[in-house]
């Protein structure tokens, strides 16, 4: 039976991310299939509250590709910001600071749920498509709450259980091969809002409109192999979904739904968002 709960395994999550092929395999994915053309990195990147002088704390920033936008923007270097981005694995680490090399942005191993910063640190707390991956959950959101400012906010973005997961839970079932079907993911956008109210006074949740149009199916079939919940599907059911997912296809092309958004989470009066 393939477990969803892998999600939030920290063995599975480390193995999965001990280097950045898996990441950089479904990335590619969302590149060229998504018809959504802004991205979804972009869209997320534009949302950010960024003004002079701020701290900045990215925490799960896999391959770091984020921070592009930000190289590109000469606006936005000249507002001098204090920037880290992290992640608690090693391999990711590694690549972050190859990647950054040279360039004025800290990089730190950094899991979420032991912050090695003092309280009222960050005016800015960034975690992107990671939270789901986090079993406690709680104690993850009070340590963003614990080293956030009074006045500062938290982004993160998160998948929604009407998208790409949902899809193919239902396709596993079709094909009678067995999974779980994602109700215990930790943090979703179906969820995200009542567990971040536990800790903020206000959050809101934004969404990114978008899904797959995909031509050649082998692509979606090896993403799906890359997946840290799919870890148990056994590789002798590759010609069948290959088959199911072309029986899909509408004047060519294969469909899948996507729900990705975010939440803005902030406490006291005021917050730096939408000042930018
Ligand atoms: C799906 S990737 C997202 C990467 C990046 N934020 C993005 O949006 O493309 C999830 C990342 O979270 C990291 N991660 C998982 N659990 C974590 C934890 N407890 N603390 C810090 N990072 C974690 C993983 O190593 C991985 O790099």
């Amino acid at each position: 039976m393939i477990n969803i709960n892998n999600m939030s395994d920290k063995d599975v999550i480390k193995e999965q991310y001990k280097n950045t092929d898996n990441l950089r395999r479904r990335k590619s994915l969302h590149e060229k299939y998504s018809v959504n053309k802004i991205g979804f990195q972009r869209w997320m990147f534009e949302q950010y509250p960024f003004r002079a002088k701020i701290r900045i704390l990215e925490l799960g920033s896999g391959r770091g590709e984020l921070w592009e936008y930000y190289w590109e923007d000469q606006v936005l270097q000249s507002y001098e910001m204090d920037i880290t981005i992290s992640d608690f694995s090693e391999g990711m680490v590694d690549h972050l600071r190859q990647y950054h090399a040279g360039r004025k942005i800290s990089v730190e191993k950094i899991d979420i749920l032991d912050i090695p910063f003092e309280k009222d640190t960050f005016d800015l707390v960034i975690a992107n498509s990671m939270l789901y991956h986090v079993r406690d959950i709680d104690r993850a959101l009070s340590e963003v709450k614990r080293i956030l400012k009074k006045d500062g906010s938290f982004y993160c973005s998160t998948l929604g259980m009407n998208g790409m997961t949902q899809y193919l839970y239902h396709a596993l079932d079709d094909l009678g091969i067995p999974c779980g079907h994602g109700s215990d993911l930790s943090f979703t956008l179906q969820n995200g809002m009542q567990l971040l109210r536990k800790q903020f006074d206000r959050v809101e949740r934004r969404d990114y409109e978008d899904a797959l149009r995909i031509d050649r199916v082998e692509d979606y079939v090896e993403y799906i192999y890359s997946m840290a919940s799919m870890r148990g599907l056994d590789r002798k059911n590759y010609d069948r979904l290959l088959e199911y997912f072309n029986a899909r296809k509408s004047d060519g092309y294969l469909y899948v739904p996507k729900e990705y958004g975010m939440f803005v989470a902030e406490n006291g009066r005021g917050g730096i968002s939408g000042e930018r």
